[in-house]
């Protein structure tokens, strides 16, 4: 036997038991006379003990062991002389009878302690490694149980959850796919899904009204903290519904979420929900972080016409008022200055205003405007004494962009964007298509399955940008976490939705002609979303990376370092595939 229990489990009521236990070794004191062993595994540390009363053979053994060895021991628990207040074992220690080195290691090349030394290329290297680390391990112990809660949740109201395939066919829209070659069927490629959007669809057809998978997806696009190439969905489709039935159902399993997981109340109260227009125009993003108020004003009218050309020239002059911040120095405004000017925020200048606690306000303007006026801008935005009124000017989408940025930048800084306070809502009515400069043609804004909005339908043909999509983001704090919409369920209107796409009939037909052939055969009227599972692990653990909350994550260029791939394959396997590589960039 290898092990009678865990190194978590002992406590002073385990006193005078024989335990065997087994695991790695997270440190050796040897003092000479004695030597004390950290024995690590999944569940905690205990310490072992080895003294002069230990027999010979087991003292000699000391000399020979190094950090992260395996070993297995059986001893007897005892009461430690100093008790250890910060570990749950923390008030026994187990006297050594008897120790098996089960496996022997070299010198890990990071220490595994929850802050350790190693960069994140070594550890991503070594990534078993990492996950020996507390930090890590407990990312997938709550991600198991994020996943049990959102099984247990749905099974109870219903939902079957079913597998759809990985190898499945190419589209162009969306993000870029991940292509496969079939060796079978010579110069033939799978894709593999960017989501099973299309058989969850196919599913409903079929009858199962309720469906979910927790399902791989995967999106060969730029990589940031909060995106990888192959990612979790929770992807859920529910038949005969309307757009409150889908908000209703997971917004239960949300708040059953943060009360199962987080042992967080939520409340009765349903999540607050805001247009896209509106979060647009108030937050200049789909996805407000609504922690903190700070909203984005419109004072286009209020800025122009005082012969300052910056203002004048602006399409758009927006600003947000930053409470108790008057007291900013020339140096902090200077820094916000350079901030907003970085090239992905796009700004020339930030203008700024202070309200004094009389309540008169001085500008970086003064000399264009009269008192008054500057009053004006202040009440306008909700200026009271000591706020620090910041401005931006310019095109209004970059605007809106910038002072989005800002409005975060500043929520930071004051200390608004608390950790452990979530604010989740929805985001709703989003545009259904958006202009695609580049391809001279709309795009579906969520994806082309998605359904107008009722009222919107004649817009589908005669001003097709205008029309709102019956779709809806779920965002917690900033992030979008999930998204979905009520579906297009009609062959006709669903032909209309591509025309308006700029596919010809023939091309419709040869990439959706499956799902155009289905409707034909009775399809259910039906709607869902898809949570990002990476995302929502890391909005619950608390840190922005959701690599943390994947075992084996990819780097930001894509990569595996630790089995390095991609990677070539051999010659005959090109072969096999009849693929030829023309050359290797
Ligand atoms: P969407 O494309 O919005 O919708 O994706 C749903 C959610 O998946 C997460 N997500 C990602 N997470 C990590 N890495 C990525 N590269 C990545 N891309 C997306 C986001 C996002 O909100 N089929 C539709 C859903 C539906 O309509 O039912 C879909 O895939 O949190």
């Amino acid at each position: 036997m290898y092990r009678s229990t865990n190194c978590g489990s002992l406590r002073i009521e385990n006193v005078s038991q024989e335990v065997t236990l087994a695991g790695w070794i997270q440190k050796v004191r040897d003092l000479g006379s004695m030597a004390f062993i950290d024995l690590r595994d999944r569940y905690g540390i205990t310490q072992l003990s080895i003294n002069d009363t230990c027999a010979e053979e087991v003292r000699n053994m000391v000399s020979k062991l190094g950090r992260e060895y395996v070993i297995s021991i059986t001893g007897k628990v005892v009461e430690r002389s100093s008790k250890n207040k910060k570990i749950a074992t923390g008030e026994v220690e187990v006297v050594v009878e008897k120790l098996t080195i089960l496996s022997v290691s070299e010198v890990p090349p990071f220490t595994i302690e929850d802050e350790t030394d190693g960069g994140e290329e070594l550890r991503a290297k070594y990534r078993y490694l990492d996950l020996r680390r507390n930090p890590i391990k407990n990312a997938m112990i709550l991600r198991h149980k994020m996943a049990k809660e959102v099984r247990n949740y749905l099974d109870s109201k219903g939902f079957l959850e079913i597998e759809t395939p990985i190898l499945i066919k190419s589209t162009p829209e969306g993000a870029r796919d991940f292509v496969v070659p079939s060796r079978m069927n010579g110069g033939e490629f799978y894709a593999l899904p960017q989501s099973p959007q299309t058989f969850k669809q196919l599913l409903m057809v079929a009858g199962f009204d309720k469906y979910f998978q927790i399902v791989k997806c995967f999106r060969d696009e730029d990589l940031r903290a909060d995106r990888q190439p192959e990612f979790t969905q929770i992807d859920c489709e529910m038949s005969f519904v309307e757009r409150e039935d889908v908000i209703s159902t997971f917004e239960g399993m949300a708040k059953a979420m943060f009360q199962n997981v987080l042992g967080k109340s939520l409340g009765e109260a349903e999540f607050p929900r805001m247009t896209w227009a509106d979060a647009m125009e108030n937050y200049g993003s789909d996805k407000p972080d609504i922690r903190f108020d700070m909203k984005i004003n419109n004072i286009t009218d209020l800025a122009k016409g005082h012969d300052f050309g910056v203002f004048d020239d602006a399409e758009y002059i927006g600003a947000i008022c930053a409470k108790g911040a008057s007291v900013y120095t020339r140096k902090q405004l200077d820094a916000l200055t350079d901030f907003v000017k970085k090239p992905q925020i796009g700004s020339k200048g930030l203008a700024y205003a202070r309200v004094k606690d009389d309540g008169s306000v001085k500008s970086s303007f003064d000399k264009f405007f009269s008192p008054e006026a500057l009053k004006a801008i202040s009440d306008k935005v909700g200026g009271e004494a000591t706020d620090l009124i910041l401005i931006l000017s310019g095109d209004k989408k970059q605007v809106l962009h910038a002072l989005c940025e800002l409005r975060l930048e500043m929520g930071e800084k004051l200390g608004l964007r608390k950790n452990g306070v979530f604010a989740p809502m929805w985001v709703v009515d989003f545009p259904l298509l958006e202009w695609n400069e580049e391809q001279e043609r709309y795009t579906a804004m969520h994806h082309p399955f998605t359904s107008p909005l009722q009222e919107d339908m004649e817009l589908l043909t005669t001003d097709p940008g205008k029309v709102r999509a019956d779709a809806y983001d779920f965002v917690i704090n900033g992030v979008e976490i999930g998204g979905g919409s009520i579906r297009i369920h009609d062959r006709e209107l669903q032909q209309k939705m591509f025309k308006a796409l700029g596919f010809t009939p023939e091309e419709a037909e040869n990439q959706f002609g499956f799902l155009l052939n289905a409707f034909k055969y009775g399809a259910p009227p039906h709607g869902g979303l898809a949570f990002g599972f990476d995302r929502w692990c890391s909005m619950f653990g608390g840190t922005e990376s959701i690599r943390d909350y994947i075992a084996f994550p990819k780097n930001n260029s894509g990569r595996d370092v630790m089995i390095d791939s991609p990677s070539p394959i051999f010659d005959e396997q090109l072969k096999e595939l009849s693929l030829q590589i023309k050359k290797t960039l």
